[in-house]
């Protein structure tokens, strides 16, 4: 169904992206239970934020300082504009009359039209792009826009680009049909909004303490951030976040880089993570919580993931007394554009240091 002229001007909320994994359905859950083992933390670390469910639900339940980090730079601009957001933006007003011009913008052909049009977002979508996306790199590099004014806008960009992207939710791929019929056949072809224009919103502010937001290796920097809770969510299959977002961090980074095959990917080198490879993924959880700076660690894994709960396990237990929680979670398998739903477990692990007090 196309999209009213009223929701297409919503306000765009940090869950208003298709995110692997994304913690969103169960954000209140961990949150509940992080503070129920560990209390309300004043400081709280959320070392894999990816669309910060976690990050923004404690914020959101007391916590007063958040740090959240991850590798890849669109998550970390999109959340920090909803922080900017958040933190009461100066100047709001100006921020809607940016919008408004930014979106008024004449479509022209630039990076964004040579790499991605008919793939991953119609040529007219792409034509709108690259307009929107020189013109806020002009506005701050001519000094018209705070470091905040700019990730505001790169974040309304990146979810309105990824509102309109041709995919089923990651960038691995794109749909074929761009310009055919929706569904054929039970199968999902194309996305309807893939047609729709794309136009920056304005950010929901949530509700929150103060959220400072890394772009960095959770391994290279968890020894500096200390904090009275950490969360650690990593990637539990084989399949890389960069490859998955390569699209997003592309438009976000805007480094222009050249682009190689079907898929238009960049040279990713130092962006995998040892958390997707069957043989680092093991080590890499045993450096990390041995670095993390908490008397509680807690660990999300998924029991289809490829470390094993009895690994896990014995890698937390060398750090502290280990509880295991768990929950039903159901998931869609998402073969070529057909869903299936069915049931995985979401473990929740606690690792309670010696000396840590009891929440
Ligand atoms: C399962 S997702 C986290 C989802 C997140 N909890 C949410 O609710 O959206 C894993 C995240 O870890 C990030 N990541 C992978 N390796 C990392 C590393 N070494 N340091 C920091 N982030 C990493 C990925 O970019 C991805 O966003």
């Amino acid at each position: 169904m196309p999209a009213t002229t009223e929701e297409a001007e919503a306000p765009f909320h940090p869950s208003n992206r298709k995110y692997l994994g994304s913690k969103r359905l169960l954000s209140g859950w961990i949150g509940a239970v992080i503070r129920e083992r560990a209390g309300t933390p004043a400081h709280f670390l959320d070392g894999f934020c990816g669309t910060g469910a976690v990050a923004l639900e404690m914020a959101g339940a007391g916590t007063a300082h958040v740090t959240a980090v991850d590798s890849l730079q669109s998550n970390c601009l999109i959340l920090r504009g909803f922080a900017a957001a958040a933190a009461g933006l100066e100047g709001g007003a100006r921020i809607a009359d940016t919008l408004r011009e930014l979106n008024a913008l004449a479509p022209r052909e630039g990076y964004v039209t040579e790499s991605y049009a008919g793939a991953y977002f119609t040529r007219d979508n792409c034509m709108r792009m690259d307009a929107v996306r020189e013109r806020i790199e002009e506005m701050a590099a001519g000094g018209g826009l705070s470091p905040e004014a700019r990730d505001y806008l790169l974040a309304s960009f990146l979810l309105a680009a990824d509102r309109v992207a041709n995919t089923i939710g990651q960038y691995d791929a794109f749909l074929k049909n761009m310009d055919g019929p929706a569904h054929r056949g039970g199968r999902h072809l194309v996305d309807e909004r893939v047609r729709t224009p794309f136009r920056l919103r304005p950010l929901a502010p949530p509700p929150s303490g103060r959220i400072t937001v890394i772009a960095a290796d959770i391994l290279q920097e968890a020894a500096r951030l200390p904090a009275d809770a950490a969360y650690l969510d990593p990637p539990y299959n084989g399949r890389q976040y960069i490859d998955n977002y390569h699209v997003l961090e592309n438009l976000a980074r805007w480094e222009k880089p050249v682009l190689r095959g079907k898929t238009r990917k960049f040279d990713r080198g130092g962006l995998a993570s040892p958390f997707c490879r069957r043989r680092l993924a093991g080590p890499a959880l045993s450096s990390l919580v041995g670095a993390v700076r908490a008397p509680h660690v807690f660990l999300s894994y998924n029991s289809e993931g490829i470390l094993a709960r009895e690994e896990i396990r014995e890698i937390l237990c060398g750090h502290g007394e280990t509880a295991c929680l768990e929950v039903p979670y159901p998931v869609f398998g998402n073969g070529a554009g057909v869903s299936r739903r069915r049931t995985v477990t979401e473990l929740l692990f606690h690792v309670r240091r010696s000396g840590a007090a009891r929440g």
